[in-house]
């Protein structure tokens, strides 16, 4: 893989893109909402569609030239229908927020009211944090977890739902480790006439593979991001009953959104049609017992971990009591300095904030499409906690490139995309 039609444009940018490939390589990607595509994803994201304006939907455009979009849209919708079994599918979203701002507007007037999950409990931006434009335009009012045990408070939810009568309810999260109970938030939605949103952004490729209980069937709305579990091009999807396909298509296109990024569509068709294979249903369960196994090996190491564990691709480590004086954005800094990379993130019943917060997100999905098993996630998280205590004891300047040493050594045994130089050598002959 190299960039040398961009390197005739300008080396600057070639070498931009190259370093970037080279780092992925070397680096190990934990941030859970991350994942490594294919080439063939790549492939089919970079092709010429991205020249093509297809407003409108497959057969109803409003440009002509379309029959060649008019089929990879519709592949990427059947491939979605196979994924997800919904009645009526919208993949033109250019990312998951767009599709939950779809659902938002095509649902509902400004002024109505969402109930969503605290963001520094595991919600999202796009579920009305007053900096966001559904904030801004929505009344919100958030559920929370319980900060005792870690899990959803469906109860409260319930009772939050009943005193403050939302329009719709959203679930599906940002940073929550265990599996989400759709049927009890779909109890609490029933009670007061809301809608039911469950946005599968992370675990789109964990329900499609039924590693994770599915929403559809259950909830109105699915939306997701088609670029972290599922692993497929880059953008966002909306599914719902078919009662409500018009509303969202128009709320999509013209309501949202210009033309379609139809090269992204077709990203978002190559990546379905992989996980069609029965291979992916292996990835996805491979990712979840990576996932507990990092778990397991961190607890080992005295690491508190919120709900003590996890059910699916990430895992949630507070390190207040473990670490008292190494924030979330110290063990992030000092971790990507050994080329490990995630995010610090925020706990329930956070003390510090959500610019230093006390917690760190640990995902599986980029580490197992590498190739690593549960041992292999057991020395990541001997690895992590290394770095950290590191931190706590000022010791960071010798251990980190003994790390980062270690690091390397895990990325050349679990290689990922061709660096540049390869692809040189088997462009001139000189490589295998
Ligand atoms: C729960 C949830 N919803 C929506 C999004 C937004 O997705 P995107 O970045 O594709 O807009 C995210 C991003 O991580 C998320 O975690």
């Amino acid at each position: 893989m190299d960039h040398e039609n961009v390197r005739e444009v300008d080396p600057e940018l070639a070498d931009a893109l190259e370093n970037e490939i080279e780092r992925q390589n070397s680096e190990l990607h934990l941030i859970a909402s991350e994942n490594h595509v294919s080439e063939a994803v790549l492939d089919a994201q970079s092709s010429v569609l991205t020249n093509k304006y297809a407003e409108g939907y497959p057969g109803a455009r409003y440009y002509g030239g379309c029959q060649y979009a008019d089929e990879v849209e519709e592949m990427a919708i059947d491939y979605a229908e196979e994924l997800w079994g919904a009645e009526h599918i919208n993949v033109q979203p250019h990312a998951g927020t767009q599709a939950n701002l779809a659902v938002y507007s095509a649902m509902l007037e400004p002024g109505d009211k969402i109930l969503s999950l605290e963001l520094s409990h595991g919600g999202h931006l796009s579920h009305g944090h007053p900096a966001n434009f559904v904030g801004q335009t929505y009344e919100v009012e958030h559920y929370e977890v319980d900060t005792e045990t870690g899990y959803i408070d469906y109860e409260g939810l319930k009772e939050k739902a009943e005193t403050f009568e939302p329009d719709i309810i959203v679930s599906g999260y940002s940073a929550y480790p265990r599996e989400i109970e759709w049927e009890e938030i779909q109890e609490a939605a029933d009670a007061v006439d809301a809608y039911h949103l469950a946005d599968i952004a992370h675990i789109t490729g964990l329900v499609a593979a039924g590693v994770h209980t599915s929403p559809v069937g259950t909830v109105d709305f699915v939306t997701g991001s088609t670029h972290k579990t599922i692993r497929a091009g880059r953008g966002g999807i909306v599914m719902c009953k078919e009662e409500y396909a018009d509303d969202i298509d128009k709320a999509v296109f013209p309501g949202a959104q210009g033309g379609p990024l139809m090269h992204n569509i077709a990203g978002k068709a190559a990546g379905f049609k992989e996980a069609l294979q029965p291979e992916f249903e292996e990835y996805a369960q491979q990712v979840v017992d990576n996932s507990a196994a990092l778990a397991d090996q961190l607890q080992e190491h005295g690491i508190e971990l919120v709900s003590g564990g996890t059910d699916n691709h990430l895992v949630l480590a507070d390190l207040r009591e473990s670490h008292p004086d190494v924030s979330g954005g110290d063990a992030e800094e000092a971790l990507e300095r050994a080329g490990l990379v995630l995010n610090g993130n925020t706990v329930p019943g956070e003390t510090r904030s959500a610019f230093d917060p006390s917690g760190i997100r640990v995902g599986t999905p980029a580490i197992t499409t590498r190739g690593f098993d549960e041992d292999a996630c057991r020395t990541v998280a001997d690895l992590i906690v290394k770095v950290i205590d590191a931190v706590d004891e000022g010791t960071t300047d010798e251990t980190i490139p003994e790390v980062k040493e270690q690091v390397e050594e895990l990325c050349e045994e679990y290689p990922l995309y061709d660096t540049p130089q390869q692809s040189k050598a088997l462009a001139d002959g000189s490589g295998e």
